[in-house]
């Protein structure tokens, strides 16, 4: 009986195969209504922000900011074109505390401007002034190639006074602020379309970016004449969607779950990125936690006890959940993990805690596989072809560190665009190789127009 009542409660994260197709339609209908000049009223939930993105030829040393995923990073990135391209990078990480993501906007620039200070007496490089590109992993409106106005914060980050403003701006002030050194802060990058960059550069058939991460997002090449909110017929243009807010408009409710819904409340933005929190490595530990807390109450874990450890927000990271769901490891093992966790589980408690991180995270390969499916799928129609062979640029670390997670995926994609032939390639230097190539041409650029 108790098994039959956990079966039950998962039994609504089982989707099947024409309830993936529907979420495929449905991300079809709001991709076409973003890229509508009035998408930016109410009826749509993807914004399909235009992404200025072309191949690069330049030469130079280029420093980098990688803001929005787990780590936030500075980069220099030496690129040297010609008959032997290559690519040099020198990174370092530096930890953002979560008050500062949580304070002042200031605060937050400030910070950044120190790790960049930082970084360069590191790298002896205070006295040149480089070009800079910004890896922004957040929606913006892109008004130049070095201009980004931030639309809303998501996944860890509510600075204050940041949204409606120019990130580039802030950048640039928080720089003048600290009076040490000068930089030419040229580009600012979505982290999905530095990733199709990274791999484009290598790989001249990457059109799509995808990031299946912290949080969840993918850019896609759109002929010019479907993208509406920017005029010009003639040609390609990046478009960032912005998919994690897809069902903010209410289009997912009907596969939502009570446990979706709760792990929506406990959020820093209720009601916002809606398929982002059923896919992406920041939600999944919460979803887990919430079904959790649930069959507890109900007897059916923890000999019935809610631990305070269980009512903790965030403690399934993206690594547990890989950890736990390995199939190298014995029950012994997962019992060890929860253990670690300061949950503690009995052999039958293990078996149910796995099952349970194995449906959430099935559904989240799946659905995000739906998505993918409808962009691959829209690309082979605008290019009026019965047949599609594509590549994807990847990020992100729900799609590298879990086991299952990328497989799921894949087999997704493939059943449900039956008419493309997919490549997926991992982005192996992240996006801030991509911010530098687009600096790159953004140098270019204004040498060209002077
Ligand atoms: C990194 C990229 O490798 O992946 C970042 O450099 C990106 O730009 C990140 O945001 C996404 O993954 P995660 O899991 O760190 O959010
Ligand atoms: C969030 C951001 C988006 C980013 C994605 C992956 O969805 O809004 O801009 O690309 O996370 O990092």
């Amino acid at each position: 009986e108790q098994a039959r009542q956990i079966q039950e409660t998962l039994a609504e994260f089982r989707l099947s195969k024409s309830q993936l197709l529907e979420v495929k339609k449905r991300m079809r209908v709001e991709i076409e209504r973003g890229l509508k000049k009035d998408s930016h009223q109410e009826a749509t939930s993807l914004r399909c922000l235009s992404q200025r993105a072309q191949r690069p030829f330049e030469n130079g040393d280029f420093l980098a900011l990688d803001l929005g995923g787990t780590n936030f990073r500075v980069l220099l990135v030496k690129i040297r074109s010609g008959k032997k391209r290559s690519v040099e990078m020198h990174n370092k990480i530096y930890a953002i505390p979560i008050e500062v993501m949580q304070g002042t906007g200031e605060e937050l620039f400030d910070h950044i401007v120190h790790c960049i200070s930082d970084f360069l007496d590191y790298m002896g490089m205070k006295s040149a002034r480089l070009p800079l590109g910004f890896t922004f992993s957040f929606p913006c409106h892109q008004t130049s190639l070095d201009a980004g106005i931030l639309v809303t914060w998501t996944k860890g980050f509510k600075a204050t006074d940041c949204e409606g403003e120019d990130v580039v701006e802030l950048l640039r002030d928080a720089i003048k602020r600290k009076e040490e050194f000068e930089l030419d802060v040229v580009a600012i990058v979505n982290d999905t379309v530095g990733t199709m960059m990274t791999c484009a550069y290598e790989e001249p058939t990457c059109e799509v970016g995808l990031i299946a991460g912290t949080g969840s997002n993918a850019c896609y090449m759109e002929e010019m004449r479907n993208i509406e909110i920017v005029g010009g017929t003639e040609g390609r243009m990046c478009v960032n969607m912005e998919w994690g807010a897809f069902g903010d408009n209410g289009c997912l409710d009907d596969i939502r779950t009570k446990y979706d819904q709760a792990v929506d409340e406990n959020s820093l933005n209720e009601g916002k990125q809606r398929y982002e929190k059923m896919c992406s490595g920041m939600y999944l530990g919460e979803i887990v936690r919430q079904i959790l807390i649930d069959l507890t109450k109900r007897g059916f874990l923890f000999r019935g006890q809610i631990s305070e450890t269980l009512k903790t927000r965030g403690i399934f990271e993206t690594k547990f959940l890989s950890q736990i769901e390995s199939d190298r490891l014995a029950l012994l093992q997962v019992r060890a993990i929860l253990q670690q966790l300061g949950l503690d589980s009995t052999c039958d408690d293990s078996i149910i805690v796995k099952e349970v991180c194995g449906t959430v995270s099935r559904r989240a390969a799946q659905i995000c596989g739906a998505g993918m499916a409808a962009v691959v799928d829209k690309i082979r129609e605008n290019r009026q072809l019965e047949h599609l062979d594509i590549t994807v640029g990847v990020d992100g670390t729900l799609y590298k560190l879990h086991p299952h997670f990328s497989p799921i995926f894949h087999q997704t994609v493939k059943e449900l665009a039956p008419k493309c032939d997919v490549t997926f390639l991992l982005s192996e230097d992240g996006s801030g190789k991509g911010a530098a190539l687009i600096t790159a041409v953004g140098c270019r650029q204004r040498e060209l127009d002077a």
